[in-house]
């Protein structure tokens, strides 16, 4: 395995990219709503990314055939846009978007509600979104990579809430998954410890229910087997020799 360290150079291209994608994810936000198809998000998405003279990273990846992964209710991620799909009031959806800038990688998660959700989806969104902030406490040089993944995942535990095993957070940078992989759960190993320059993508996919999984026969859309709810946060995060830059998001 072989973790790459970004050069400053390196880390102001990913930080172009970072920002560039926030502002896909708030453009897309801003279009949630009933009666909108997820094939128009997934196109509204591209046109922007390529707006900016960047491209989508997801597309074609591995036959991919979409610019952003749209999962909707029980699924966890990589669905398929579709023009058949419309949203609709209650739903929560998850966006998938990455894009890549001058060589260089950026990848993040949110997960919206269509209208007015039930509270117990409003809830899974809110923990999920704060066991992203869990993880990060510990994304700082000298700590090692699974206290990330175990603060994450123990504290969605917490509320009952199933953790998904089978798909991991990733290295990123000139590719979209680079070494460590970054589990989402307590592991038996501490992981490799964390250096200045590091580029990961943290990301939890939390379900209401049980964490297994089922993949359907599209190859890609990844459900919850019990048919709950699942939810999805992602940011891409630099680690620094103080506190973890979110390249993803400013605040
Ligand atoms: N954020 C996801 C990941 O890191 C999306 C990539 S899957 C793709 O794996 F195939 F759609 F690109
Ligand atoms: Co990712």
């Amino acid at each position: 395995m072989s973790v790459s360290i970004k050069t400053a150079r390196e880390i102001e291209l990913m930080r172009h990219a970072g920002k560039l994608l926030e502002q896909v994810h708030d453009e897309l936000k801003a279009m949630i709503q009933p009666g909108i198809t997820t094939w128009d998000i997934d196109h509204k998405g591209e046109e922007i990314i390529r707006s900016f003279g960047c491209v989508p990273n997801f597309l074609h990846y591995n036959g991919y055939p979409a610019s952003i992964c749209v999962s909707v209710n029980d699924e966890i991620v990589h669905g398929i846009p579709s023009k058949k799909h419309y949203l609709k009031e209650g739903d929560i959806v998850s966006l998938d978007a990455g894009l890549i800038y001058q060589g260089y990688h950026s990848d993040a998660a949110r997960t919206h509600a269509v209208g007015e959700v039930s509270e117990e989806a409003k809830k899974l969104m809110k923990v999920t979104e704060e066991s992203f902030f869990e993880g990060i406490k510990f994304a700082k040089a000298g700590h090692h990579l699974h206290e990330i993944s175990a603060a994450i995942g123990n504290y969605a535990e917490s509320f009952g809430y199933g953790v998904v095993r089978d798909l991991c957070g990733h290295g990123i940078g000139t590719s979209l998954h680079e070494d460590p992989q970054i589990p989402n759960f307590a592991c038996k190993s501490r992981g490799i410890r964390l250096q200045p320059g590091m580029t990961l993508a943290i990301e939890p996919m939390i379900n209401s229910g049980r964490p297994d999984v089922v993949w359907l026969d599209d190859d890609w859309t990844v459900v919850t087997e019990d048919e709950t709810l699942s939810s999805h946060y992602e940011n891409t995060v630099l680690i620094t020799e103080g506190e973890p830059e979110i390249l993803t998001l400013s605040r």
